[in-house]
């Protein structure tokens, strides 16, 4: 393994241990709940918005693998105070380059669950759309 990839796993281990913004929001305006049905994890994630169509609070709360965990830790801290709007059209890549190392087509799965469920609380509180690439929602369950 490379240095460059064991920092990576330094990082995301971190983010399991310590997870960023892990946590409900009580009367949060809006929120999501994703599954994944090959391993049963899931995550929760509650919005609160500021002026406009600001991310003021966002948090997580469930369970899951490390990569799931940590990838939705990271993304706390990456969407926190931007706009609804702009987060809704963020693609996996943004936050898949955050996660920073390969992963197979189940470990996508895996750290892609955080973004997809909280594309559908700003969905359902903002009316943001869906994007085209989760309309299969690659067999996660979401509401
Ligand atoms: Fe279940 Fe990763 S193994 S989300």
């Amino acid at each position: 393994m490379s240095e460059f990839d064991q920092l990576y796993r330094e990082v995301i281990l971190d983010h399991y241990k310590n997870p960023r913004g892990h946590g409900v929001i009580e009367g949060a305006d809006a929120e999501a709940d994703g599954q994944n049905p090959l391993c049963g994890d899931e995550v929760s994630i509650y919005v609160s918005f500021g002026e406009d169509d600001t991310i003021e609070d966002v948090k997580f709360s469930g369970r899951g693998c490390a990569i799931s965990q940590a990838s939705t830790s990271m993304l706390m801290e990456m969407v926190k105070g931007r706009s609804a709007h702009e987060v809704a059209t963020m693609s996996k890549d943004d936050l898949l380059e955050e996660v920073g190392i390969p992963l197979t087509p189940i470990r996508l799965k895996c750290a892609l669950l955080g973004l997809w469920t909280l594309k559908v609380a700003l969905h359902k509180g903002k009316g943001t759309p869906l994007p085209e690439e989760a309309a299969g929602l690659d067999d996660l369950s979401l509401n």
